[in-house]
């Protein structure tokens, strides 16, 4: 491992901070003048409020990982050394030159992406599409420098299928699907203000955390140190991103800040081989996924924002929903629905006329459902005091439960 290349990160990691903080506020009239603002539709007079900063987030995250390109080939501690050469490596590590270029090829062309979804409103098939697309140059590298589809098997199931199975060609779908679940997932848990950020920094910290953990215990420690090569500079920029997203806000992120933080996601998880440990710190997204799919999918009406409605008087949110007649939607839309009620998952109003009136399925209202209206700012805060428990439960799942199941 070498210390001196993360510690070139951290400082600058922190630099990105400083120069981050300083920007974000002298840029707002030039996103207003460009257009890029929306409203902010949880406040009393709904203010216009820059949008899509993901982009200057992104390109300083992009500078901070150029600047850094060189240190880890400089200071690699492991490498074979030549006193003829002069101390340089005696075989340059070309496997992790490519790994750290087509990383930083697959999230930039993401910000790309999600820069271009702002400005032009895509589609939700483009919105599929197109990260699928971004991550071609990262299983590419994966496929050249590992190709290793095994799956580890727990305990009670290795008499039927042995220690581990090939699982081939799935593999890689499933690191697609990854990638593109990444940066939706944190693009639909969001529309209060500070939720994107927050929950990416959340995710973010429990990342750096399992990383240390891992190199503490000595394992795969190329792999975890290429992670938090990421993970630095990404909390670092996020961190002055939140202060300005904040409740209240004075800039939003945009979809380019979803993606990229996705994106970034996925592939420490993918080339770092943890992506199935990055699931588990992705829970809350993973239930507001599922919660989701019946209006993701149209089985159930699905307007165009979801976030919870304003209550001037009060200054809380109640929940927003959504409205529809039971003979409206077809066997499967009927079967979730009367799943969900069952269940008391949605709240339920029946009128007269058959209209039936649900909350739109997402976890911001049913936070709203479970606690009642509350303030913006605390529901952000339960929120992610819920990512946090979930980090915890992560932890608890990653070690303690898989020690017992994947123990030799
Ligand atoms: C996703 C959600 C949508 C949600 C929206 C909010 C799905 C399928 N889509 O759509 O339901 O309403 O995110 O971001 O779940 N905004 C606020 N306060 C905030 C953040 C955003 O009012 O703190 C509003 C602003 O008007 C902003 C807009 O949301 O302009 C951004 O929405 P956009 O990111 O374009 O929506 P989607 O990602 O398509
Ligand atoms: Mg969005």
């Amino acid at each position: 491992m070498s210390t001196i290349a993360i510690a070139v990160n951290a400082a600058i990691s922190a630099g990105a901070y400083l120069m981050t903080v300083r920007m974000i506020p002298r840029l707002r009239d030039m996103f207003i003048k460009a257009n890029l603002f929306g409203r902010d539709l949880c406040k009393k007079d709904k203010p216009q409020v820059p949008e899509s900063y993901g982009v200057i987030i992104g390109c300083v995250f992009l500078i901070s990982m150029f600047l850094f390109i060189p240190i880890p080939f400089t200071f690699d501690e492991n490498a074979a050394t030549d006193a003829v050469t002069g101390g340089k490596p005696l075989t340059f590590p070309h496997d992790k030159f490519v790994e750290l270029i087509a990383a930083l090829l697959s999230i930039c062309c993401m910000i790309f992406l999600g820069f271009a979804d702002d400005v032009l409103d895509l589609r939700w098939r483009h919105k599929l599409l197109l990260p699928t697309i971004a991550t071609l140059p990262l299983l590419m590298v994966y496929y050249v420098n590992y190709n290793s589809t095994t799956v580890m098997m727990p305990n009670f199931a290795r008499a039927l299928f042995g220690t581990s199975v090939n699982i081939g060609i799935f593999y890689y779908v499933f690191m697609g699907s990854l990638a593109v679940f990444c940066t939706n997932a944190i693009n639909i848990l969001a529309g209060i203000n500070g939720l994107e950020v927050g929950q990416s920094l959340i995710i973010a910290g429990s990342v750096l955390l399992f990383n240390f953990i891992e190199l503490s215990l000595g394992h795969q420690v190329e792999s975890h140190q290429f992670s938090i090569h990421f993970m630095l500079p990404f909390l670092a920029t996020s961190l002055a991103l939140w202060k300005f997203n904040r409740y209240p806000s004075q800039v939003f992120v945009g979809d380019t800040y979803c993606y990229f933080a996705g994106m970034t996601f996925a592939v420490v998880g993918i080339l770092g081989h943890f992506s199935k440990t990055l699931l588990l710190f992705f829970l809350p997204q993973i239930l507001n996924f599922l919660y989701s799919t019946p209006q993701l999918f149209h089985f159930v009406p699905c307007p165009r924002h979801r976030l919870p409605k304003y209550d001037q008087k009060s200054d809380l949110l109640h929940i927003s929903t959504t409205e529809f007649r039971l003979d409206e939607l077809n066997s499967l839309g009927r079967l979730m629905v009367k799943v969900l009620r069952t269940l008391r998952l949605v709240s339920w109003q029946e009128h007269a006329d058959g209209r039936i009136v649900t909350n739109n399925l997402t976890l911001i209202n049913f936070v709203l459902v479970i606690f009642g209206p509350v303030h913006e700012r605390v529901a952000t805060q339960m929120l992610m005091g819920f990512q946090v428990l979930s980090t915890l439960l992560a932890l608890f799942i990653r070690y303690p439960l898989a020690n017992y199941f994947y123990a030799r």
